[in-house]
């Protein structure tokens, strides 16, 4: 039962309070439940960054959709790409529960006043890259989300459920393309070590700044909005992707990469950090390239939302049930 419910005239640290048992007691936090004003700043942030990068993260793939090397790898790729493109649209949807609009978003990102993941502006130079992705990236995005699965805000959770049955689907047509690669020519091999030799430090930074450079991730994690911190979470992905690595039949870049037993896991070096906060700071390889792809986009994509305001507006006035349910028992081209 949430607080609205129950207490409608509560005052404010009372609210705190309810807030606080909620979190302590790892139930979700509603959209219309009371919340914190930095609760509810940090969510629309990082809600927006994550559908930004499912977004953005269309264009480098996308990049090899019509020259994918057979129809199976093209209806694939075809499958994955549009999956990010439904990624980005579940978390618009969990983003507007806490009042703004996909459109105020996507103009923050156009405006730069939001990011999306730095990985996405590194370029895909062959058709290695995109099984690479799917296996490094994807499996990165994995190691992220699964504990996002039980973030402390309801359509957050609940969007990520979905979102990662999807993205392990991903992660096996990355590997099981890097496979196929691997059984084929020795040029076939190297091409697969190149593209992994290029997108493993990219990938490590997927999971943020050390925990030391980490300021916000605290307040997130009592917040029960981050479950593991970026240390935590890099240290899974090395971990599952060394045996990943072997039986594929391919190095992992790291001269400092090796299992210690003590601790149990595996040790590695560090990615470049001074890289990582160029790509944030937007002077990463392809960011003009991949903000201006998304800003003409968003351009020609005015007259859909043009017609779509129109009809919508047009439905608003013949009857007041949703435009969707007015769409599927009428249609509109007849009003
Ligand atoms: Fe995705
Ligand atoms: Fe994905």
């Amino acid at each position: 039962m949430t607080l609205t419910e129950t207490a409608p005239g509560a005052s404010e640290a009372e609210l705190e309070r309810h807030f606080e048992a909620t979190i302590a007691r790892n139930d979700r936090i509603e959209p219309r439940d009371w919340m914190p004003e930095g609760y509810r700043k940090t969510l629309v942030r990082q809600i927006a960054q994550h559908a930004h990068s499912e977004i953005i993260g269309m264009q480098p793939e996308g990049n090899w959709i019509t020259r994918a090397p057979s129809l199976r790898r093209k209806a694939i790729l075809l499958a994955k790409v549009q999956d990010e493109a439904g990624h980005g649209l579940y978390l618009y949807s969990a983003a507007e529960t806490l009042g703004v609009s996909r459109l105020e978003l996507t103009e923050l990102l156009l405006a730069g006043r939001q990011k999306y993941s730095s990985i996405f502006n590194y370029p895909t130079l062959s058709y290695a890259d995109v099984g690479t992705i799917g296996w490094l990236v994807d499996g990165a995005a994995i190691c992220n989300q699964v504990p996002l699965c039980r973030t402390s805000f309801g359509p957050y959770g609940r969007a990520m459920i979905r979102v990662c049955k999807e993205e392990s689907f991903h992660q096996r047509q990355g590997f099981e393309l890097l496979a196929t690669m691997m059984r084929g020519t020795d040029e076939q091999r190297a091409m697969v070590q190149e593209s992994v030799d290029r997108f493993w430090w990219p990938a490590l930074m997927m999971f943020g700044p050390p925990d030391a450079d980490s300021p916000n991730t605290a307040q997130s994690m009592a917040w029960g909005i981050k479950r593991n911190t970026n240390d935590e979470l890099r240290q899974k992905f090395v971990d599952m992707s060394v045996p990943q690595a072997e039986a594929l039949g391919v190095t992992l870049p790291d001269p400092e990469l090796r299992w210690n037993e003590e601790r149990g896991h595996h040790d590695f070096g560090q990615p470049d950090w001074e890289e990582f906060m160029e790509g944030v700071k937007g002077n990463g390889p392809c960011n003009a390239q991949r903000m201006a792809h998304r800003r003409r986009a968003h351009e020609e994509g005015a007259w859909v939302r043009a017609a779509a305001t129109a009809y919508a507006a047009k439905q608003g006035l013949d009857t007041p049930r949703s435009s969707l349910a007015g769409h599927s028992t009428t249609g509109g081209t007849e009003r």
